[in-house]
């Protein structure tokens, strides 16, 4: 706690806590994270309970709602959600003002930034209802857009979605499926999907949930909120990181080059990280991370692929890692990106899309964290302070007399 009344006169006192490691924006009742003994909880309910017996669109309802639904009440919500699926056909021809090469991240805080275009109605932030709809439309278009901007990348054509079909076997088919051959979701990969969907869906005030409460805490359109998201969501440091994971292996090569790998993560200069590994809040096995790491021995394993080079490299630089002093000190374990990146790519999703994947997963904490920031009576706009460390008043000097 600093004293700001000694710094050039201002008054009040305040924390100074760069990066906000210890200090709560908000209160909320979605999600409990215990760092320390490495647990995850929506709603009370555990995240590994979650990912074997729910599906996304459940877990949706139940981070957005407080309660897991009736059967009825989770038809409802389906129902709401698939209606709203398709996208204007105009946003087609925002997507031809992009590179192909453009990043899938790039496009995505594009077009979802320019949905408050095509919603304006839902600015009306203080109707329920419009905060309903905007919640169904995002978490309804996001699968829709991410799907359009592989398909975009790869110069095909845009696949309509197919309501007959859950949240992740449509995605997978707008991914998938071209028009000259049929395209059959597989089950077990769509499973596979939907838990890394559940286990993504939210995760407290981590950077971009905290960056779409004060987008949205202006008052802000919900689209533009979430755009802002999915931009803070990008970096390398948060959901970059599961395409910095698979770069990594493959950069590795092959398991005998992993201790000099480590010895490089450990020499400061080097500036190399071990992608995948350390949070901010765990300090103990990210729970997201135990799960992903069975799913992936079972789809590698469906998949014919048991000895998948990127997989046997994860688990001995985890086994390397977690018996390195530098580690252990540090606290520094596998987190959600470390696994889910290997599960994705032997789905055939290619790296450039798993942080696009991420953030389709994410709209759902997105809106709950969004929806329960606006109806907060304690709310205000966030407006963090500063420390002013620059130079102290003095007056103008005319150019002619400077230097
Ligand atoms: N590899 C090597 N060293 C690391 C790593 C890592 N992945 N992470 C942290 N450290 C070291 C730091 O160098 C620092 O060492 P020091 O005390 O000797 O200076 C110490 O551990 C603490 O690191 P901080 O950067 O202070 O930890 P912070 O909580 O700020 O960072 C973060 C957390 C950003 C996730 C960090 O661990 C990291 O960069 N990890 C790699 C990227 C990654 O996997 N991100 C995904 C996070 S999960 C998510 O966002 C969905």
């Amino acid at each position: 706690v600093i004293d700001i009344r000694k710094l050039y006169g201002q008054t009040g006192m305040f924390t100074y806590d760069p990066g906000f490691t210890s200090t709560a924006s908000c209160s909320s009742k979605i999600t409990f994270i215990d760092g320390d003994e490495g647990i995850l909880l929506h709603r009370g309910y555990s995240i590994e309970e979650l990912a074997k017996n729910s599906t996304f669109l459940e877990t949706a309802y139940l981070i957005l709602n407080g309660e897991l639904p009736t059967r009825e009440e989770l038809d409802k919500f389906v129902k709401g959600v698939t209606y709203h699926t398709m996208i204007h056909e105009q946003i087609q021809f925002l997507f031809r003002g992009f590179r192909r090469d453009a990043h899938p991240m790039a496009v995505m805080i594009g077009v979802v930034g320019a949905l408050s275009a095509f919603y304006y109605e839902d600015l009306d932030t203080d109707d329920p209802y419009h905060r309903m709809i905007a919640t169904y439309r995002l978490i309804a278009k996001i699968p829709t857009i991410a799907a359009m901007c592989y398909k975009y990348a790869m110069g095909q054509p845009f696949v309509y979605p197919r309501n007959d079909l859950d949240y992740a076997s449509n995605f997978l088919h707008m991914m998938f499926a071209v028009p000259c051959e049929p395209y059959h979701v597989n089950p077990v990969l769509a499973r596979a999907l939907d838990r890394i969907f559940i286990l993504h869906a939210d995760h407290e005030q981590n950077a971009s949930t905290s960056t779409v409460r004060l987008v949205g805490s202006t008052g802000a359109s919900p689209y533009a909120a979430v755009a802002a998201g999915i931009a803070a969501l990008w970096g390398p440091a948060h959901g970059g990181a599961n395409e910095a994971v698979v770069k990594m292996l493959e950069e590795i090569g092959s398991p005998e080059r992993i201790p000099a790998y480590i010895e490089k993560v450990k020499d400061k200069e080097s500036g190399v990280r071990l992608m995948g590994f350390g949070h901010r809040v765990y300090k103990n096995y990210d729970p997201r991370a135990g799960v992903l790491k069975e799913s992936a021995d079972e789809v590698l394993a469906m998949l014919g692929q048991k000895n998948n080079p990127k997989l046997a490299i994860a688990k001995e630089l985890e086994r390397i890692a977690l018996n390195d002093e530098y580690f252990i000190q540090r606290k520094l374990f596998p987190n959600v990106d470390f696994y889910s990146g290997i599960i994705l790519e032997a789905m055939g999703i290619p790296t450039m899309m798993f942080t696009a994947i991420f953030a389709l997963a994410r709209t759902v904490g997105w809106m709950a964290q969004w929806n329960e920031m606006i109806t907060d009576p304690e709310q205000k706009i966030g407006r963090p302070r500063q420390l002013y460390t620059g130079a102290p008043r003095r007056s103008y000097v005319p150019i002619d007399r400077r230097g």
